[in-house]
């Protein structure tokens, strides 16, 4: 009698436990189901609408970090934040990069700071582009001759053009000597992590 309540019970239990587990199955194929439409409702969103929104997003993204960005983003022929191998028009016109002269340098951060920081700072925009970089982004002979013959450069070298066209205001000719220009480059060198 005891026995037999006993297994009763059991079966009882035995028979709601599959009932459970085959509710439990029906569920988590329910989850999945909606998670799967989740998903691919989220994948068309993102290819639609919503990824023009992201990539908006992306390019205000770069242009925060790197603001001499966005004239060639919008189709110009030469992007002014990617690196040109172009060496320009003027007096300078294969230059020998030599060993890091840190005494040339000084001097050439002494006529950046009275000749050229009026419009550059070399972190960020100002009237002109910032400079911190440059050694990077332009041949050695560019930037001098950029420095010494600005007038000619925006008239016929594409970067400059480019530049002018992003910038709007003309940079003006200092007058320096071609030995000032060097300097001045050997002191953005020094920026650039030369030692
Ligand atoms: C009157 C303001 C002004 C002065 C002064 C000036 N610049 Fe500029 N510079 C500009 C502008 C504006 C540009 C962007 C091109 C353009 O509009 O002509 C520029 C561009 C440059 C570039 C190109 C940067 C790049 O991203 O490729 C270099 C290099 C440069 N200047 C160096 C100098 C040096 C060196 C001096 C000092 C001897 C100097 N500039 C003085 C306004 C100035």
């Amino acid at each position: 009698m005891h026995f037999k309540k006993i297994f009763g019970i059991l079966r009882c239990c035995q028979v709601s436990a599959r009932h459970q587990t085959i509710e439990f199955i029906i569920i988590m194929k329910k989850c999945f189901l909606i998670a799967c439409c989740l998903g691919s409702a989220m994948f068309l969103y993102s290819c639609g609408g919503g990824g023009t929104k992201e990539s908006t997003s992306e390019t205000e993204d770069t242009t925060a970090t790197n603001e001499v960005n966005e004239i060639g983003a919008t189709g110009d022929a030469v992007d002014i934040s990617k690196p040109s191998d172009s060496k320009g028009v003027g007096p300078v016109k294969d230059y020998e990069v030599k060993p890091f002269n840190a005494d040339l340098a000084a001097k050439g951060e002494m006529l950046f700071t009275s000749k050229c920081a009026v419009c550059h700072r070399l972190d960020t925009k100002l009237i002109g582009p910032p400079l911190q970089g440059v050694t990077e982004r332009r041949t050695p002979e560019w930037i001098m001759n950029m420095a010494l013959n600005p007038m000619e450069m925006q008239k016929s070298d594409p970067v400059a053009k480019a530049l002018l066209d992003e910038y709007k205001t003309p940079m003006t000719d200092l007058g320096l000597t071609q030995e000032e220009a060097e300097a001045i480059y050997e002191y953005f060198r020094q920026v650039d992590g030369a030692k």
